[in-house]
């Protein structure tokens, strides 16, 4: 069972982005087929809520190599690529998800997927893992444990444990090394730029960019920008980061600061209110602004689209809106991830090392969830470590060996 956009064009167009995709997914492929002899997820139903792109396509088609039955939906309202939905539907995969969903679209999405009755979930944000604990038609669903995806799923789960009630375990993904250090910085770090170019279409160089939080993903929009010849400045609340943002060469300041001569804003905080209102009112006229953390509350965008004197569609990512004030801004992809909104989200590259931690992470709970406790752990070190020797291989990088003197030295006090 599915709902999706269908047709025989989106399902040919799908086919096209999934091998092109899978094709610089070397890592990934590698690790299905060292496992799919062995089927080692046959007979296990697994729950997926993550941005349908042509990436995740690469990881449900592998699931299902390794025997998996797969209930999937998408990881925001805005995201689905429909083609990719299209294509995974036409392979025997149960899909709900379509590009441009209401909130209570994208609730009823989720449901399907619970309803198929999936013993391990895979999700980006904790949308779907919050439903299994507190939507009480879900809570006896038998859940072995199950996988997060990103920082703000991290900080929602943590709190669901610290609060004493997971009733599973979970893997955090985001915290692998193979994972925040690549994907986190250098996907998000390319794929905002494509997306505030596909938005907008203006030169970068010379423009003031402002980046609002200088974690993983701040980092890597923040050089990347740098790289494009803008001019970066950081916003942080930090002051261990705001110092590293400062050491790194960027100009540093607070927001009510930076709002004033700001030409571009990003916002990879993870925090609700980087932007608020107080902000925009001081912004020029002109200013462009987007977000690239996971949910829609880093900028004030309920505020843009519904308290301006008026709101357009200037570009089919691109809404301007004019203030009260009689300035417009632009606000990309309506506050939601630009660099999916806009763009394709991350290249293939950087997914197949996240993806490849999350079936091994996926493995590791059916192997080991009686063990595990209802606990949440970082993704086991020996999995990490496989994920980056698998990754250099992918690209033909070799490295050095510790010789026995060395592994004695580094023992020795
Ligand atoms: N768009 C994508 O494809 C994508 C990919 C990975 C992660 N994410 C999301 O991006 C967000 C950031 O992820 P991360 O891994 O960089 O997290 P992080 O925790 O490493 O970094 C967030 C930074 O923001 C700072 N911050 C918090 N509140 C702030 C405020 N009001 N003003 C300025 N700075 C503030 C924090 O001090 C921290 O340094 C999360 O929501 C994450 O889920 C998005």
């Amino acid at each position: 069972m599915s709902k999706v956009k269908s047709g025989a064009k989106l399902i040919k167009e799908g086919k096209l982005s999934y091998e092109w995709a899978r094709s610089h997914m070397q890592i990934l492929n590698n690790t299905v087929d060292r496992l799919k002899r062995s089927k080692p997820l046959k007979g296990v139903t697994l729950g997926f809520c993550l941005h349908i792109t042509k990436e995740t396509s690469v990881l449900l088609m592998g699931a299902k190599e390794l025997g998996a039955t797969i209930a999937c939906c998408g990881g925001n309202p805005l995201t689905t690529q429909d083609n990719i939905a299209a294509f995974l539907a036409s392979r025997g995969i149960h899909v709900y998800a379509w590009n441009g969903q209401s909130a209570k679209d994208y609730d009823w999405c989720i449901n399907q997927v619970l309803r198929h009755k999936p013993t391990i979930l895979t999700d980006d944000g904790a949308d779907m893992n919050v439903k299994a604990h507190f939507d009480k038609r879900f809570k006896d669903l038998p859940i072995l444990g199950a996988t997060e995806e990103t920082t703000a799923g991290v900080r929602r789960i943590r709190a669901v444990e610290n609060q004493g009630k997971l009733r599973y375990p979970v893997i955090l993904v985001n915290e692998a090394y193979t994972k925040h250090m690549f994907d986190n910085r250098y996907g998000t770090g390319q794929s905002t730029i494509d997306g505030y170019l596909r938005a907008m279409n203006l030169l970068m160089a010379s423009k003031r960019a402002v980046v609002a939080g200088y974690g993983w993903v701040g980092r890597g929009v923040a050089a990347r920008c740098r790289g494009m010849g803008s001019k970066v400045i950081v916003t942080e609340v930090d002051p261990v980061k705001a110092l590293e943002a400062h050491m790194d060469g960027f100009e540093v300041m607070p927001m009510s600061q930076a709002a004033k001569i700001g030409d571009i804003f990003i916002t990879c905080t993870g925090m609700t209110g980087a932007i608020r209102r107080e902000h925009l009112l001081q912004m020029k006229d002109g200013t462009i602004l987007g977000n690239v953390g996971h949910f829609d509350v880093e900028i004030d965008s309920e505020f843009l689209l519904k308290s301006s004197k008026y709101v357009r569609k200037v570009r089919p990512s691109l809404d301007e809106c004019v203030l009260t004030n009689g300035k417009k801004v632009y606000l990309i992809g309506q506050g939601r991830l630009a660099n999916l909104v806009a763009a394709e989200g991350h290249p293939p590259e950087v997914m197949a090392q996240s993806f490849s931690n999350q079936i091994l992470s996926v493995l590791y709970i059916l192997k080991n969830h009686k063990k595990m406790g209802n606990k949440i752990i970082n993704v086991p070190e020996e999995i990490d470590r496989q994920v980056a020797v698998d990754a250099l291989k992918a690209m033909d990088v070799r490295i050095d060996k510790l010789t026995l003197e060395q592994t004695k030295y580094a023992n020795s006090w």
